[in-house]
């Protein structure tokens, strides 16, 4: 094995989805920087269908509230306001979209997938620049008021995810099967 091949199997290995950030944002030129690299993933028909939306304070505070409205109505007013409370701390933003072709189910499924390659991408990008992320696919990302905040039209853009991103305060452990559970080898 290579140090290269070594050193990218790390990074696979080691990027672990982060719950708890420092406050400190990661600077924005080394954001863009990833989403660069990023969007090197493959994607079919070269539709590069995915549209990264970097989240300043007014865009945040929008999700934030809406999050905390959506639980406060499903869960109560006390669980909103811990909701609103602990997304307040999160420190970077970044709202994912693919753009929809209407009609089009096997495409928008191949545009879905280089989306999340492209996320994958960005984490491991991220990841190797110290950068932890959080891949979150909450029923907020699909409340027409989401779209609303990012400028988007609901028909025309499916929500990928939001993945936030800081500093790790805590890394958390995760297991994986081992892989003669996973793969089959066929004569
Ligand atoms: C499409 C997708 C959606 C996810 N949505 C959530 C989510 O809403 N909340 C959450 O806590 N984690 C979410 N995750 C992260 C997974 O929980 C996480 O990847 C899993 O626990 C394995 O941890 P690891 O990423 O550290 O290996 C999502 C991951 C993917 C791929």
């Amino acid at each position: 094995m290579t140090d290269e091949t070594a050193s990218i199997d790390r990074v696979i290995r080691e990027r672990r989805t982060i719950n708890n950030f420092l406050p400190e944002r990661p600077p924005v030129e080394t954001i863009i920087e990833a989403i660069d690299a990023a969007c090197w993933a493959p994607n079919h028909r070269q539709t590069e269908p995915w549209r990264f939306h970097l989240l300043g304070p007014e865009s945040i505070a929008a999700v934030v509230d809406l999050n905390a409205r959506l639980v406060a109505a499903s869960k109560g007013d006390a669980a909103g306001e811990v909701k609103r409370q602990r997304w307040s701390e999160i420190p970077g933003w970044l709202a994912v979209t693919c753009s929809r072709i209407p009609d089009d189910a096997l495409r928008e499924q191949e545009d879905y997938a280089a989306c999340c390659c492209a996320i994958q991408n960005l984490s491991l990008s991220l990841w190797s620049r110290g950068i932890g992320g959080k891949w979150t696919t909450g029923a907020v990302t699909r409340h027409p008021d989401y779209f609303a905040t990012l400028g988007l039209n609901a028909e025309e853009n499916l929500s990928v995810g939001l993945l936030w991103y800081g500093y790790p305060q805590t890394v958390p452990e995760q297991r994986r099967r081992p892989v003669d559970e996973v793969l089959v080898q066929l004569p």
